[in-house]
């Protein structure tokens, strides 16, 4: 079994009650992957590589949305383990195939070598494949009693629709065509939405369904939530390029611009980037607005999400 490595909760407005509420879920993830990979990472090069890639690390803040989601409804965080392992599984691999020499060619990722440089191309693909199959197995195969059949149904569809040729995928097609352009903010927007705002969003929906307790105005409005900030997460992501420093982020800064990547940075400029960034997380936190008590680690979480330094 690999060591288990989970990113420390940086110091941040949050408070000690969500720093306890944000390591508890972390750990309790970490838990439930780790029953999935139960196997030895070293029987086969192909699992290796996938624990390697979901097991070493990483903030989890996929799952903590699934979790939060479920929690702002009154559903208990421990229905909403297949969902937070299924959305964890799906953006592992999706930082696998971003990773690869011929999309962002990056060789750090979380302080580690990128899966096709500690492996090689084409185990680091496999295990990317396999990962997302994985997530579907999850989903449908996961013993959760409570959860009815027509809910996971829901959960297959959403997530696959957020992952596919409408979603993720579509994202990361746009980011590779709009290498060298300088896009429009509308278009970066777009881009920004579907290739991490998409899987962001299923996780949110994910944890809701999975509670079978939300209705479908509190979905309407987590969706909305969701959308809002995992826009937010990705235009804090393009800032952390510029500003933080490769040993904080554990990815090369600078990246972005190096290869000429369409970033909100590049689209606006620094300060314009932060301005919006403040907008679009006011946005997510207002969609919030009906919600009770119950939703005070998903309020908290969303503000994580643009306060991180990593
Ligand atoms: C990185 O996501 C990829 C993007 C969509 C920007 P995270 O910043 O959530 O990566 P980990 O899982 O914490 O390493
Ligand atoms: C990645 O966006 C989005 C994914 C679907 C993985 P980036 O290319 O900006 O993510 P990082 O900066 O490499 O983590
Ligand atoms: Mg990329
Ligand atoms: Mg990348
Ligand atoms: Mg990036």
């Amino acid at each position: 079994m690999m060591k288990t490595v989970t990113t420390p909760v940086p110091d941040s407005a949050s408070t000690p009650q969500f720093k306890r509420w944000l390591t508890g879920r972390q750990q309790q993830v970490q838990q439930a992957l780790q029953q999935i990979f139960c196997v030895p990472a070293d029987e086969s090069r192909l699992d290796a590589a996938m624990q390697y890639a979901v097991l070493g690390g990483g903030k989890r803040l996929r799952p903590l949305l699934a979790y939060a989601a479920a929690e702002a409804l009154g559903g208990a965080a421990v229905t909403a383990d297949l969902a937070a392992c299924a959305v964890e599984c799906m953006h592992a691999y999706s930082l696998i195939h971003d990773d690869l020499p011929a999309m962002d060619d990056d060789v750090l990722r979380r302080g580690q070598p990128t899966c096709h440089v500690k492996f090689d191309e084409a185990t680091a693909i496999l295990a990317g494949d396999a990962l997302q199959a994985l997530a579907f197995e999850i989903l449908v195969s996961t013993k959760t009693p409570e959860l009815a059949p027509a809910l996971r149904l829901r959960m297959v569809q959403e997530l696959a629709m957020a992952s596919g040729r409408n979603g993720m995928v579509a994202g990361q097609a746009l980011d590779m065509a709009a290498t060298g352009v300088q896009l429009a903010e509308s278009k970066i927007s777009r881009m920004h939405q579907l290739k991490t705002g998409a899987l962001i969003t299923a996780s949110v929906m994910l944890g809701a369904l999975s509670t079978g307790l939300a209705t479908a105005d509190q979905l309407v409005a987590l969706r909305s939530f969701a959308e809002a900030a995992g826009l937010s997460f990705q235009i804090q992501d393009d800032i952390l390029d510029v500003e933080a420093s490769t040993s904080v982020s554990g990815k090369e800064q600078g990246k972005d611009a190096r290869q000429h990547k369409a970033t909100y940075t590049s689209t606006l400029g620094l300060q314009a980037a932060k301005t919006r960034l403040v907008q679009v997380a006011a946005q997510a936190q207002a969609a919030l607005q009906d919600f009770g008590p119950n939703a005070a680690m998903l309020r908290q979480l969303a503000q994580y999400l643009v306060e991180r330094k990593a």
